[in-house]
């Protein structure tokens, strides 16, 4: 059942993904194939399949055309790794097992490629087939969540400043939601939207993927402590080796996981409303922490 859904989700995305990204032979040629590198490379496609299922959940049938959604989500979210490896960040040289866009096409062209991944993804969602009042509300929701101010960004920014400090829980708090819960959030939230849920539905919406955006990004940090870089497709021990701020360092593996394991529990009440219809998003936060890639 959760592999059906990934499947799906996965296709859904994929056939969106080739069909919105100017093709590698569109001039000028090493952007596209720059873009298209880190895109098919073969990512969970976790955000966009979060997103279609939020919208079934709201609609009881997956939303016709919301695949774009998710892939402009998906867009957005392959920058943000673009640019997560480069040398003056993390960097990185592997990324979903394949080298990563700058060992591949140099430092400018991925710095481009991540550029012209994010203007790809607002030119699509200016595009979506729903009413323009929530066409509107998905572009505001997804650029917040991107953001300098409790978005991407911003918790990028602080992610590289708490580098070789001994962070305390309010600031680790800070970085995994702004980095990684504020984009899984919007991934949710403007699946809702997408599919018409209501202000109450957008609430409960917004609640889940805060509670499985920080789940997601506590578990990442103890993969990378107890998997290894095959298992990832991308450098294991990294962390510990740029003495970065996670949860890991702070508690430990095994009371990261309760934490984690608590978040997911309390992601899935917020779905309770919805009863027997939010099973799929259920099924999704459990495998956030049970996940070993
Ligand atoms: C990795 O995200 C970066 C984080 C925000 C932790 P994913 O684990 O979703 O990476 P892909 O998309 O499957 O490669
Ligand atoms: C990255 O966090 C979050 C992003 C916004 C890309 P990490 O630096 O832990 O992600 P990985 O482990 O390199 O995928
Ligand atoms: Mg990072
Ligand atoms: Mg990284
Ligand atoms: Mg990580």
């Amino acid at each position: 059942m959760l592999k059906e859904i990934m499947e799906q989700g996965q296709a859904l995305t994929d056939s969106a993904l080739d069909r919105l990204l100017p093709p590698e032979t569109q001039h000028p040629v090493s952007i596209h194939k720059a873009m298209r590198h880190s895109v098919f490379a073969g990512g969970k496609r976790l955000r966009p399949t979060l997103c279609i299922e939020a919208g079934r959940m709201i609609t009881g049938s997956i939303p016709a055309g919301i695949e774009e959604l998710g892939a402009a989500l998906e867009m957005l979210h392959t920058y943000s790794l673009i640019h997560d490896d480069l040398p003056a960040l993390d960097n990185d040289d592997l990324r979903r097992g394949r080298p990563t866009c700058h060992k591949v096409f140099g430092e400018a062209i991925a710095i481009l490629a991540g550029d012209a991944l994010q203007t790809q993804a607002y030119e699509v969602l200016s595009r979506l087939d729903c009413p323009s009042e929530a066409r509107v509300r998905i572009i505001e929701e997804v650029a917040c969540g991107t953001s300098t101010v409790n978005g991407m960004i911003g918790g990028q920014v602080v992610d590289l400043e708490a580098e070789h400090t001994k962070p305390d829980l309010k600031m680790l708090e800070y970085i995994h939601r702004a980095k990684t819960a504020a984009l899984i959030t919007a991934s949710v939230v403007s699946g809702g939207l997408y599919a018409g849920a209501d202000e109450a539905a957008v609430a409960k919406l917004r609640s889940f993927g805060q509670s499985i955006g920080l789940a997601f990004q506590i578990v990442d940090d103890v993969l990378d402590v107890t998997q290894t870089s095959e298992q990832l497709g991308k450098t294991a021990g990294k962390d510990t080796a740029a003495q970065k701020a996670t949860y890991p360092a702070l508690f430990g593996v095994d009371e990261s996981l309760r934490k984690a394991d608590t978040l997911v529990q309390t992601a899935l009440s917020s779905l309770d409303t919805f009863g027997s219809r939010g099973e799929k998003l259920r099924m999704l936060a459990r495998f956030l922490v049970e996940r070993k890639q």
